[in-house]
């Protein structure tokens, strides 16, 4: 959360940032703000980014690689084009930001008044939806060799319950944030795969088993947890969630980034349970070569579409959309139409597939998907040598399958079965538990909050004072809190 001090640094900021745009800027005034609230969640010591950007100096000596990486949009890390839909957790940096960093590059840096500086958020605020209810860790630490090299290592964790229990959130705690690149688990209770998985980690000498593009043996839930650098568990709105078996595990796929010296991890799964009981069961569909009209095979050399549909039977109500492709994928576009065509949903649009930087896309609020509806998923591939990520050279055809080398065509989207009013169920990352409207975390909901969205006011990404989570901090957040203004929490 924001210091109180920072409250009043950004009002000032943001009332000098539209009074006296002209001036040049200078880094603690215009540029640490920027940095500090896209950049250095990721880019300090101990967390994944390559460099820490936390000090002028640090800023200033990566200052025109800064400007490169953000103009080109590879920096902030994220994928959809925000343009297109509204999704939990963006990242991305408006048109004043990237001109503010161009024009402080151009006047050669300037460091500026030290007493300006905002200071950096409070990035370590620890648990963020208390205390979880049930906490499984990785049964050794991965050690993960110093070899530059990236891996993907699948960890069986079993879950050891006795009863089945209903999951509100499922969190994702890496060990070590310089190496930990994505998590994502599976669930099952299926003795066959729980077999295969533990023949696997037997014969992989290292903790848990290699595995590329999946667990490596089929799972009941593919996506039952996810977790990259910089995102907030996910809190499933009251009544609707997922269930966990006696008798299952979770394998938890872990994304190690390249690491120049030995590191080890050990992943931590906070688990909460439902304080109430569940009235609809996430549901998992999942888009694949299946939906295809035409056989899913990728010549050699060649760029090349493929166009699933799935048509839907009943009103659902979409959680989350996750498009998935290998090292050879270039975009994805995603979106429903109606029988006349006359309506389209869009759901996602990812221009520049990445591979590294995957991820559970979810929306603010519940997505109304009305019944005889059609989702379009369309995947464009790149085989040609110009695609610097081709895991062969010369190119080589390509099919479906789970290897480096093999491509994949696949879509999940998370859904519940369609309630009325579903439109309006805001699906909250928000660390606030029990008491929404408590921005200012200090025990009740009171002026300071109100303050803390206004100092907040336009913001559309990563924005701490989005009470409602529509992904914008406005007018509907004042309203929010001003409706449970004086509760006490
Ligand atoms: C979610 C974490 C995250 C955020 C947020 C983030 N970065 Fe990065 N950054 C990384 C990682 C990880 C890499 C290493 C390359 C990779 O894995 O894609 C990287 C690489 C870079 C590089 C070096 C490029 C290279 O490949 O050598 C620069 C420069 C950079 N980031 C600047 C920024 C700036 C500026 C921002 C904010 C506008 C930012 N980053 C936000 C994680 C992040």
């Amino acid at each position: 959360m924001l210091k109180f001090k920072n409250i009043v640094a950004l009002a000032a900021f943001i009332i000098y940032a539209t009074t006296s745009y002209a001036q040049t800027p200078t880094f603690h005034l215009d540029v640490a703000p920027i940095i500090y609230n896209n950049c250095t969640k990721c880019h300090r010591v101990g967390e994944l980014g390559p460099m820490p950007l936390t000090t002028y100096d640090e800023v200033a000596a990566n200052g025109y690689y800064i400007e490169y990486v953000t103009q080109s949009g590879y920096m902030p890390p994220w994928t959809p084009d925000h343009n297109y839909t509204t999704l939990i957790g963006e990242r991305f940096l408006t048109e004043d930001e990237k001109q503010t960093l161009v024009d402080w590059v151009a006047a050669d840096m300037p460091e500026g008044n030290p007493s300006d500086n905002p200071g950096m958020p409070d990035f370590d605020i620890g648990l963020q939806l208390g205390n979880p209810d049930l906490v499984l860790t990785m049964s050794e630490p991965y050690l993960h060799g110093g070899d530059g090299l990236e891996q993907y290592q699948v960890f069986i964790i079993p879950t050891g319950i006795t009863e089945t229990v209903d999951i509100l959130a499922v969190e994702i705690i890496p060990s070590n944030n310089a190496i930990a690149h994505h998590g994502l688990i599976g669930y099952t209770s299926n003795s066959a795969s729980i077999n295969a998985a533990i023949a696997l980690d037997n014969a992989d000498p290292a903790a848990g088993y290699e595995s590329f593009g999946d667990y490596g043996v089929p799972v009941e839930d593919r996506l039952f947890g996810g977790w990259v650098p910089g995102s907030l568990p996910l809190m499933f709105p009251p009544t609707i969630g997922k269930i966990m078996e006696p008798g299952s595990e979770l394998l938890l796929q872990m994304h190690y980034g390249p690491a120049y010296q030995d590191e080890l991890d050990q992943t931590t799964i906070n688990i909460y349970f439902a304080d109430v009981p569940l009235e609809r069961e996430i549901e998992t569909y999942i888009v694949t070569p299946a939906n295809l009209s035409v056989p899913f095979y990728i010549p050699a050399n060649e760029i090349v579409s493929f166009h699933g549909t799935v048509y839907v039977e009943d009103d659902i109500s979409i959680i989350s959309t996750i498009p998935h492709s290998h090292l050879v994928g270039k975009s994805w576009l995603v979106f429903a139409t109606s029988p006349d065509n006359q309506d389209t949903i869009p759901m996602i649009s990812i221009p520049n597939w990445d591979f590294h930087w995957q991820g559970i896309f979810t929306y603010p609020s519940l997505l109304h998907i009305p019944g005889g509806y059609t989702v379009h998923a369309i995947a464009e591939y790149d085989n040609t040598s110009s695609n610097t990520f081709n895991p062969n050279n010369p190119p080589q055809p390509m099919w479906f399958g789970d290897f480096t080398t093999d491509e994949m065509y696949v879509l999940f989207f998370q859904f519940v079965e369609y309630l009325p009013g579903d439109e309006y169920i805001s699906i909250i990352s928000d660390p606030i538990v029990g008491c929404l409207g408590d921005v200012a975390t200090n025990g009740s909901i009171d002026i300071s909050d109100i303050l803390l969205i206004l100092s907040q006011y336009g913001c559309l990404s990563e924005c701490e004072a989005d009470v409602d989570g529509d992904g914008a901090v406005s007018i509907s957040d004042v309203l929010a809190v001003l409706a449970v203004f004086g509760e006490t929490c």
